[in-house]
């Protein structure tokens, strides 16, 4: 139990710093922590159940028995997410309760940390064998590697996932894509009439109207990814960044900013790969999805999509000099 003790603190952490990976990673390497973090989130699943199942609880084994039953409520809700495809219970987004749980977890294991240093475990030798953290992790490995190979053998809902986790919705239909904001962003007022887009280079600066824009013609296929568990692959039509920022001369990161005060920060060599789109599957944005203009970032989650795209700026400040998520 003394391993648990000192282990389940690096179990949670790891959880969750991996929940946030999950968020934060768009690329390939999404799957590696995908699979990590259920592996961990499983194995956490497993000990608290085995923690809870000891029984026979005495006062001060409250924090335990808070602890046991948060992650086990967690890990449930991530799992039935991964395989029975449950996105909302209640109207409400199990993925968006699965996370709060996950951070409620995190605050009751430091009561658990602070409360447990000296106390003595109600754990029997035999669970304590199975509660070694390596073995849990390992014997998790197991669990959920055959869970998987079955919601793929039965084509559960699960085995349409992507490796971020989310599911697809609208792909190559706009009509049908969902129009989700990230936190308090809101879809503002536009009209294309008295709209430009502004591009600040290191020495120039240009403005572009609507008219100007639309009837530029590149033409990319990228999957929208949000993190609201959805996903949307489809063929956007607009103009490459490289056309609108010929000179980055000097620059280490540029800004991507929108009519509501959204931005997002990249590094200057992705100016080779971004796009900004006006039109999805040949029709003109809808409002919800950024019309006048949207950032199109292939291999990055949503919230790196900015919609209502207003500015383009190239700054001498490094791409990571932002919140790692937005904060409004
Ligand atoms: C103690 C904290 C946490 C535990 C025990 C936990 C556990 C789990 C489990 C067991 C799964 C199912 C994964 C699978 O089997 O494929 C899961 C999925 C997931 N979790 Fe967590 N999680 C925690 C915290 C978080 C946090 C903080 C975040 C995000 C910020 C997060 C984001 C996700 C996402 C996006 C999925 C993918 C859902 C899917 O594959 O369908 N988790 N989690």
């Amino acid at each position: 139990m003394a391993r648990l003790r000192t282990a389940l603190p690096v179990l949670v952490l790891a959880a969750v710093g991996t929940g946030w990976l999950v968020f934060a990673v768009g690329s390939a390497w999404g799957a590696l922590v995908l699979v990590t973090h259920a592996a961990l989130g499983t194995a956490l699943l497993v000990g608290a159940t085995v923690v809870l199942g000891a029984g026979r609880f005495e006062r001060s084994a409250v924090p335990q028995v808070a602890l046991a039953v948060a992650l086990i409520t967690t890990s449930i809700l991530g799992l039935a997410h991964a395989i029975a495809g449950v996105e909302s219970i209640g109207g409400r987004a199990v993925l968006v309760t699965h996370i709060e749980l996950g951070m409620l977890s995190l605050v009751i294991m430091i009561w658990w940390a602070l409360r447990n240093r000296s106390r003595e475990s109600v754990v029997d030798s035999s669970r304590r064998a199975l509660l070694h953290p390596a073995r849990l992790v390992g014997l998790a490995l197991l669990i959920r590697g055959g869970t998987e190979g079955l919601v793929r053998a039965l084509s559960l809902p699960g085995s349409e996932r992507r490796r971020t986790g989310s599911y697809p919705r609208g792909s190559f239909d706009p009509g049908s894509m969902p129009m989700t904001m990230w936190l308090r962003d809101e879809r503002p007022d536009i009209d294309v009439a008295d709209w430009t887009l502004t591009v600040r280079g290191p020495t120039t600066s240009r403005s572009w109207t609507y008219e100007e824009l639309a009837a530029l013609n590149d033409g990319i296929r990228a999957t929208l990814d949000c993190t609201s568990g959805w996903f949307a692959t489809q063929d956007w039509g607009g103009v490459l960044l490289d056309r609108l920022v010929p000179d980055t001369e000097g620059g280490r990161s540029l800004v991507v900013r929108s009519a509501t005060g959204y931005q997002r920060r990249f590094p200057i060599d992705d100016v080779g790969h971004l796009m900004l789109a006006t039109r999805v599957g040949g029709e003109p944005l809808r409002s919800g999805h950024g019309h006048p203009l949207r950032l199109v970032a292939p291999n990055r989650r949503g919230f790196w999509w900015v919609k209502w795209v207003v500015e383009i700026e190239i700054e001498d400040r490094p791409w990571w000099w932002q919140s790692p998520f937005p904060l409004r």
